[in-house]
């Protein structure tokens, strides 16, 4: 019997998810798994997932826009997708969803040797992704500004996070403002500069970009973005967000299979289909 895993959303076929894991399935010998991309309508998200569950041999998903809140009524989110509000990763088995953006976050900061406690951190963005970003570093005591073009949406995101996961230590700025005072770290969480407006960046044109920080960028398509270049032009250091890729897929991996995951083998896939999908 085939070990089914794999991606929920809607679309899906974006997706460079079946690259890594199956690379990663491949590289351990396990033949009896292997990642799937289930493109599911917004609609039909409840009886979908039992269907997968109960007829189709899933274990788990990944659960990707638009259905990482929706699935929530559906399962049983832990403390830190409740937190965030959103579940990316499914285990059918006790039923269970958790969100693993926070460990590929966290876990990739720590692999290129950053420690946020008591940085001063600057948050681009108020989506899903900087939910996460926000929820790992408040947790990991840093003090977080965070500004977002729609400044009532960020607003009300960190309401939320104080109410839900008692998070301390953020505040929401106008970036003017923000770029004047101490920043060690920069977080984008915007998808501005992703594949295909690579010439676009949320840093807003006349406000000096502050020198000599340190710049997390999420985007990973492509893997050097306007922003990267803005920060380095500046003396600063950059990480591209392909290592909290492969970290949140590697999360799921070990939850699913209780193995550890090949880090090496899956940022290679993912370098592979990357490139593959970028001609
Ligand atoms: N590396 C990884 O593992 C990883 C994981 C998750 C996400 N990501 C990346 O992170 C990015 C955000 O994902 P998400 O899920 O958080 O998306 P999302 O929920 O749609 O949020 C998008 C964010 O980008 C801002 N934005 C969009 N267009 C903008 C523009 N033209 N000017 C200024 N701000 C703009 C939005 O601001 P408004 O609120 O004003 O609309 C919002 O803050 C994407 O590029 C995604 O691929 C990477």
């Amino acid at each position: 019997m085939v070990n089914k895993v794999g991606l929920i959303g809607w679309p899906v076929e974006h997706s460079i998810s079946p690259n890594m894991h199956n690379a990663a399935f491949w590289a351990l010998g396990m033949t009896d798994w292997s990642y799937e991309l289930v493109p599911i309508p917004p609609d039909i998200v409840g009886k979908s997932l039992r269907t997968l569950r109960d007829e189709g041999g899933f274990v788990g998903v990944n659960v990707t826009v638009p259905l990482k809140q929706s699935v929530m009524p559906y399962v049983k989110p832990d403390e830190r997708a409740r937190a965030i509000g959103a579940v990316n990763t499914i285990d059918f088995r006790d039923g269970s969803g958790t969100n693993t953006d926070v460990m590929g976050f966290l876990d990739d900061l720590k692999a290129n040797g950053i420690n946020p406690a008591g940085m001063n951190v600057l948050v681009l963005g108020a989506g899903g992704a900087a939910r996460a970003a926000i929820y790992g570093l408040a947790r990991s005591s840093a003090k977080v500004t965070v500004v977002n073009r729609t400044i009532d949406r960020a607003r009300e995101m960190v309401t939320e996070l104080v109410a839900t996961a008692g998070i301390q230590n953020v505040t929401v700025e106008m970036l003017d403002d923000a770029a004047e005072q101490p920043i060690d770290l920069i977080v984008n969480c915007t998808s501005v500069g992703m594949w295909p407006n690579v010439e676009e960046s949320p840093w807003i044109s006349g406000v000096p970009f502050p020198r000599g920080i340190t710049l997390y960028e999420m985007v990973y398509r492509p893997e050097s973005t306007m922003l990267m270049h803005q920060a380095i032009s500046r003396g600063g250091h950059v990480i591209g967000g392909l290592g909290m890729l492969v970290r949140q897929g590697a999360a799921a991996f070990e939850l699913w299979t209780g193995k550890a995951a090949p880090l090496d083998v899956m940022f290679e896939a993912a370098r592979q289909a990357l490139v593959a999908k970028s001609k």
